[in-house]
C-alpha cells in the first residue's frame, strides 16, 4: 500500500526516530497508557503533492491563532494513543497535520484520520514561537518523567529557581547540558489554553518546562533532542532522591563549583540556536 513515506525517505528517517524516542519514553516508565505527546514540524520535507493532498476529515479548530504556522506541516501523536503503539506503527498512532490559511484550525492529510493529541494547543504554541524567533529547533515533547512529576509535588521546588539550583548541583554535567535550567508552570488543567499560554512564557527562557504534578515539556532541535534534555534533568531528579533514600538530604555542589563551571565552559544564556 502506497503511504506518505513510501516515496519520501528524509521525512521516514523523521518519523522512524519518533518511533525510536517513544520505545524510550516507555522503556523509562515515562509513558503509562497514552501519556505524554510529540509533534515535529517537518515542513522541509512537504512538496507540491503534499500541499495539495485532500483533508481526510472537516478542518479541526486549534483554540489559537498562530500567525507564523500558515501551511506548515506537522507530525503529531494522536489523542489517547500509546508511545509504546507509536514505536511500532508510527502513522496508526499519529497523523500528519497540514495548517490552514487561517492559522487557527488545521486539516489532517495522512496517513489515517488520527485525531491529534489534546495538548496540540500547547505543542503548536511552541511551534509557533521557535518559528518566530528564527529557531533551528524542530520537535516538542510532554512526557510524565516519575522523579520530576514527584519533585513538582514539594512546594519548596515550585518556587522561583529552587529546583533548577539543586538539579545543576547534583552533577556537573546537568550544569552543561541545561544550562537555562527548569521552567514551573503552576497547575493547570491538561490540554487548556491557559496551559499552553504560561508553557510558552516558560521556555522562553528554560530548556523544560516542569507542569506542576504533571509532566515536563521539552523543545529540541529533533525529538532525540527534546528527549535527551528531558532526560538529564530527570537523571539530576533521580540522583536527588537517590540521596534522599539514603536518609539524607544530598550535599550538591557549592554555588561557587557551579558558578567555575558556567566560566569555564562558557556556557550559554539563551538557546544557541
Ligand atoms: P493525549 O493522549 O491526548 O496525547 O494526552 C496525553 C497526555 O499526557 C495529556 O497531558
Ligand atoms: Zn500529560
Amino acid at each position: 500500500m502506497k503511504t506518505i513515506l513510501s516515496s519520501r525517505p528524509a521525512l521516514k528517517a523523521v518519523i522512524d526516530q519518533i518511533a525510536e524516542v517513544t520505545g524510550y519514553l516507555w522503556q523509562n516508565g515515562w509513558a503509562e497508557r497514552n501519556g505524554g505527546n510529540i509533534t515535529v514540524n517537518i515542513t522541509e520535507f512537504a512538496d507540491a503533492e503534499m500541499a495539495a493532498m485532500p483533508a481526510l476529515v472537516p478542518a479541526i479548530q486549534i483554540g489559537k491563532e498562530l500567525p507564523m504556522l500558515r501551511g506548515k506541516f506537522f507530525y503529531a501523536k494522536g489523542t489517547g494513543k500509546r508511545m509504546r503503539d507509536l514505536a511500532r506503527y508510527p502513522m496508526q498512532n499519529g497523523s500528519i497535520i497540514r495548517i490552514c490559511p487561517d492559522c487557527a484550525s488545521y486539516e489532517i492529510i495522512a496517513d489515517e484520520p488520527v485525531l491529534p493529541t489534546s495538548e496540540l494547543p500547547s505543542h503548536l504554541a511552541l511551534q509557533n514561537y521557535l518559528l518566530q524567533t528564527g529557531s533551528c529547533y524542530k520537535a516538542t515533547l510532554h512526557t510524565h518523567p516519575i522523579e520530576l512529576v514527584a519533585m513538582s509535588h514539594i512546594r519548596r521546588f515550585l518556587e522561583g529557581d529552587e529546583l533548577t539550583r539543586v538539579l545543576w548541583s547534583m552533577i556537573p554535567e546537568t550544569l552543561a547540558f541545561a544550562p537555562l535550567g527548569i521552567g514551573i508552570v503552576p497547575y493547570k488543567i491538561p490540554g487548556s489554553i491557559e496551559l499552553a499560554d504560561a508553557t510558552l512564557e516558560q521556555i522562553k527562557t528554560h530548556d523544560v518546562v516542569l507542569w506542576e504534578k504533571h509532566g515536563t515539556v521539552a523543545v529540541g532541535t529533533d525529538i532525540m533532542d527534546a528527549f535527551d534534555q528531558t532526560d538529564v534533568l530527570c537523571k539530576a531528579a533521580k540522583i536527588y532522591l537517590s540521596a534522599r533514600a539514603m536518609g539524607s538530604e544530598p550535599e550538591g555542589m557549592t554555588d561557587e563549583a557551579i558558578k567555575e563551571i558556567q566560566q569555564v565552559f562558557n556556557l550559554p544564556k539563551a538557546r544557541p540556536c
